[in-house]
């Protein structure tokens, strides 16, 4: 048997996001009108053999009690969120459950963030890794050099794919090939997280027989519960045999910010071609509005046949979209209205906010403060222009802005 595990962090992670994670998790943000943690959830439907799916994470159990009961329902496959009482770090999550996630004695344990967007190529990952016979296998993926040190750079032997070398984040350059953050497991990795916490604790009370105090302030010691995937297992893991490497040629994509989220967004609606077709809008015939490229709209919202939505927009729960109104490149949250002429582009708008008539949401990926951000329950009154601009909760703009923060 085979499970597997996804990250979800919790409300302290995920900051980049704000305005949108300030009362919805962020793995439940809505990419391609789905939660983000929907798509890694949905991969793992075709792994062979699977028996459970965990979400382990350290937001509220009850604002994941809802999702998880109905993607149970759905998939026909248990699905549980995990709460930790405090973060672990990202292998500390795993180890902090390991008795109920080895309840299914599973031979296999996929590991994945939830912030990354990509094709989770999970059956041909673990062929890979029977055929390695490591203890663990790690998607990697080659990046421009420019961007590389915002990841995990690693070197591997180009025949065996063994992983060589690991350096979280590394200042100075290393490799472009990069950690993708999934990642497949045999239940050893319990023991090298074990080994991390047991030296931990012997270098700490070496520490304190010696009191030497200036240099215990000076290297800050991590609890020994807080292991991290990545600096604590896999750069001294390197180069031993024990770790393998699986690289894609797929779309991949950190979602890190909401800029970030409306390009993932993008990315899943162009992969609903050939796994979900239904989910797209097609747009055929007279009643309905024009559509453009790929397109999500939630059954429940009311798109007046006027209207021309996409490129690359997702309208989710009783959105109203008035008469004339163009969008493009844009998420449309629950409760949202737009008015009758209104244009939305390269932007996202918070739940229950309002456009007036012939406003304006424009942004750009390359200004400053990148693509126009409105938060929950905002209100554009008619007219009003907003470029490039994060407008936080609640507010009213009755003059036009650009390349502002609104608070
Ligand atoms: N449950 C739980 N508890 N989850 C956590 C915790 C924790 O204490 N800390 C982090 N996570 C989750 C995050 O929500 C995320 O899904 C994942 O673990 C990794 O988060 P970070 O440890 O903050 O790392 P990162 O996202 O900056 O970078 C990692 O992922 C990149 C790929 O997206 C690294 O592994 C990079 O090397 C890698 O390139």
């Amino acid at each position: 048997k085979v499970v597997a595990v996804i990250m979800v962090g919790g409300p302290t992670k995920g900051t980049r996001f704000r305005p949108l994670s300030f009362n919805t998790p962020k793995p439940l943000f809505p990419l391609a009108g789905q939660p983000m943690v929907h798509h890694p959830i949905s991969a793992c439907k075709r792994i062979p053999n699977l028996a459970q799916i965990y979400l382990i994470g350290f937001h509220e159990e009850r604002e994941f009690a809802l999702y998880v009961s109905s993607i149970s329902n759905e998939l026909k496959l248990p699905v549980r969120y995990l709460k930790e009482d405090k973060p672990h770090g990202s292998a500390g999550g795993l180890y902090y459950f390991r008795d109920i996630i080895m309840e299914d004695s599973p031979s296999h344990i996929f590991l994945l963030n939830c912030d990354v967007c990509c094709s989770f190529p999970l059956p041909s990952m673990l062929d890979a890794h029977i055929k390695y016979g490591g203890m663990g296998t790690m998607l990697v993926i080659k990046v421009s050099a420019e961007s590389a040190n915002q990841f995990g750079e690693l070197v591997a032997d180009p025949d065996t794919h063994e992983l060589l070398h690991y350096t979280e984040k590394p200042e100075t350059f290393v490799s472009d090939l990069i950690n993708c953050g999934v990642y497949i497991f045999t239940p050893d990795i319990f023991n090298a997280i074990e080994d991390v916490s047991t030296n931990r604790e012997g270098r700490a009370n070496l520490r304190r027989l010696s009191s030497f105090e200036a240099l215990q302030s000076a290297t800050r010691i991590l609890p020994k519960d807080f292991v991290r995937l990545d600096q604590d297992i896999l750069s001294p893991l390197a180069g031993k045999k024990k770790l393998y490497t699986y690289e894609t040629n797929d779309f991949w994509e950190q979602i890190k910010t909401p800029g970030l989220s409306l390009k993932c967004s993008e990315l899943y609606l162009a992969q609903f071609r050939y796994t979900s077709s239904h989910l797209l809008a097609s747009g055929d015939g007279e009643k309905n509005a024009k559509i453009v490229g790929d397109v999500y709209i939630h059954p429940s919202a009311k798109v007046h046949p006027s209207a021309k939505i996409g490129p690359n927009v997702s309208i989710s729960a009783n959105v109203r979209v008035g008469a004339g109104v163009r969008l493009i490149g844009c998420i449309i949250l629950d409760d949202v209205e737009i008015k009758e002429n209104a244009v939305v582009i390269n932007s996202i708008v918070g739940w229950k906010s309002s456009l007036g008539r012939w406003s304006r949401a424009d942004g750009d990926y390359n200004a400053k403060l990148g693509i126009t951000i409105l938060g929950e329950a905002v209100t554009v009154e008619d007219e009003v222009v907003v470029i490039n601009s994060i407008v936080l909760p609640h507010k009213i703009l009755n003059v036009s802005v650009q390349d502002e923060i609104i608070l």
